[in-house]
């Protein structure tokens, strides 16, 4: 698989005046409002605000892992409005890394297995137990390879939900809170790898985090109250 490189100068992910709301039965909530993001090749954006606000949602949205009520939003130079979820699927495919807030590792396969299969789902890709490895070197955990997620602590697993993130080496990579959970050495760790990986492999990375000197170190600061942002 050829890695996609987008210049700076290009727009990789951008949302154009999205909505978002939900239905639960009489009621329907609003979740994000009128919002307008631009992120481009290879810059680093970092998306804080207070729990409820409308975060995890919105990085979704951006990530193509789900659509706006209405707006526009386009990734990796492609509308992904009228894409169903295998075409948005297809679309993401080595392209879109993602660390979730809650790792979403799978309980049953090994740490080397489990980011083994973001390379799986990845057409012709070659060597997937090399560079699988690899990228758990990359995260310090190569003697972790045969751990599942329930023999390895929260920072441990978390670094297995980075190294499957970055192992396709996407264009861009995405993590809700990926400190969040961990103690502060851990926390230092876990920035500087994500940092440097998306460095490395000239990849953006948006990142939503509490935590003030991570957001300043991104290229773009933004903070989202109530589903707007300010
Ligand atoms: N599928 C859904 N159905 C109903 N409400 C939802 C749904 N998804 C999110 N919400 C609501 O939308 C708001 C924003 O949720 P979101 O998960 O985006 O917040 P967040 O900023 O990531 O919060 P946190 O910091 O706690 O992770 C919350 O009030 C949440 O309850
Ligand atoms: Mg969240």
């Amino acid at each position: 698989m050829d890695k996609v490189n987008i210049p700076p100068e290009h727009v990789i992910a951008q949302t154009i005046r999205i909505n978002k709301s939900v239905t639960m039965g009489p009621e329907t909530i609003n979740i994000l409002n009128d919002v307008s993001l631009t992120i481009y090749g290879g810059t680093s954006a970092s998306i804080s605000g207070i729990s409820g606000s409308g975060k995890t949602t919105l990085l979704g949205i951006l990530a193509g892992l789900d659509l706006p009520s209405s707006g526009t939003v386009s990734l990796l130079g492609q509308t992904i409005n009228d894409m169903n979820e295998d075409q948005r699927a297809q679309l993401r495919c080595g392209k879109v890394g993602f660390v979730f807030q809650s790792f979403h590792l799978l309980p049953n396969l090994t740490a080397l297995e489990n980011v083994s299969l973001a390379l799986e789902v990845v057409p012709n890709s070659n060597q997937i137990r090399e560079r699988s490895l690899a990228a758990l070197e990359h995260v310090g955990l190569a003697a972790r390879s045969r751990h599942l997620p329930s023999q390895m602590s929260g920072g441990e697993q978390q670094r297995v939900a980075l190294a499957r993130a970055i192992v396709t080496k996407p264009a861009i990579l995405f993590a809700d809170e990926p400190t969040g959970n961990l103690d502060y050495a851990t926390s230092a760790q876990i920035e500087e790898m994500m940092f440097s990986l998306c460095k490395d492999f000239h990849s953006a990375l948006v990142v939503v985090t509490h935590d003030k000197a991570l957001a300043k170190r991104c290229d773009q600061h933004h903070v989202i109250e109530a589903g707007r942002l300010v």
